[in-house]
């Protein structure tokens, strides 16, 4: 069995013997050569795939200890707002610990293929006539009232459980890279990476990208119009590029057909950050933080189509231009 992420990091996560380990084997994920971007971007990328998580994103890392401290504290139930992956998150590890999720999600703005999974994870999913920020509201409030454990990144849980992504970066290179590149929605993940950093005492960068037009980018987990945490991304020093959705096209494509890896466009989000080219930094370590299969509604509106032919073999060779 994959050791729990809990187990892994016991010695820095605020848990104790008395702390119910709620785990899908979270955590743990690949940290991938980039050959082929590293050649075209003149610098040492590195890919954390996040995708390779329980529910796939980089959620699952905060939601495990999110929902075992949940449980250690007697909560009834979890609630969230989200884009979708914190919602498949807290649904997963909601039933896990045999607990109800209700997910409040803007309605008619989150991939189908999240809420699907949300709603197959056994969670009450609402949609609300409204966007991610009056979503969270409505969570805050009812979290407020005592119904529900809040498990958004608000939850500081979560951001103990995010910052192990940067424990394992710097343990599997030997070293800290020069720079952390991340999408920037909310900012949660942005001070996870930041608390890492200060803890471990490193000297790396964080670059946050996030979508030029925040409140209508096809990049929809990130797609917030005014992040909770902008603080304290600021105060972590972070440098904040905003992108094109073109741009994340164009990088979305280059991930999948230069390095074999099919992330979400969100994910993508960070080496768009990286063709901007005022990035800082030789070695550098990009997050991509969903699988692609996450919005496969996106993937199948901007992949290349495919070529219909004949079933002949000249056909076939004539129409792959072979
Ligand atoms: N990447 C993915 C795949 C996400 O789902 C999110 C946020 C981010 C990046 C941005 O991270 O908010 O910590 O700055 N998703 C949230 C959700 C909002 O509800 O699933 P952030």
């Amino acid at each position: 069995m994959t050791p729990p992420l809990i187990e892994r990091f016991r010695r820095i996560l605020p848990v104790d013997a008395a702390t119910p380990v709620v785990t899908l084997g979270e955590g743990g994920t690949p940290l991938l050569r980039a050959p082929r971007l590293s050649e075209r971007y003149g610098r040492e990328i590195w890919i954390k795939w996040e995708g390779g998580n329980p529910t796939g994103s980089y959620k699952d890392r905060g939601m495990t200890v999110a929902v075992s401290k949940a449980v250690e504290d007697d909560a009834a139930a979890v609630i969230c707002a989200s884009t979708g992956n914190t919602a498949a998150s807290a649904a997963a590890y909601a039933a896990r610990a045999g607990i109800p999720a209700l997910v409040l999600v803007p309605a008619g703005a989150v991939s189908g293929a999240k809420v699907a999974q949300t709603r197959m994870l056994g969670a009450t999913v609402l949609e609300v006539r409204g966007d991610f920020e009056e979503a969270l509201a409505g969570a805050q409030e009812l979290a407020r009232r005592g119904t529900h454990v809040l498990v958004n990144s608000l939850n500081p849980y979560r951001r103990e459980g995010q910052k192990t992504a940067v424990y394992e970066i710097v343990e599997e290179l030997g070293r800290a890279p020069d720079a952390f590149v991340i999408p920037y929605g909310g900012g949660g993940n942005t001070s996870a990476y930041a608390q890492a950093i200060r803890e471990l005492g490193l000297g790396t960068r964080i670059v946050s990208a996030e979508a030029a037009d925040r409140r209508h980018t096809l990049a929809s987990a990130i797609r917030i119009g005014d992040p909770v945490h902008a603080a304290s991304v600021e105060q972590a020093g972070a440098q904040v590029l905003p992108v094109t959705d073109d741009a994340i096209v164009a990088a979305w494509r280059e991930l999948g057909a230069l390095e074999g890896v099919f992330c979400e466009p969100s994910s993508a989000a960070g080496l768009a950050a990286l063709g901007i080219g005022d990035v800082q930094g030789e070695r550098v370590v990009l997050t991509l933080t969903g699988h692609g299969l996450k919005d496969v509604a996106a993937a199948e509106r901007y992949a290349p189509p495919p070529v219909q032919c004949d079933p002949s073999p000249d056909a076939i060779a004539k129409a792959a231009g072979t």
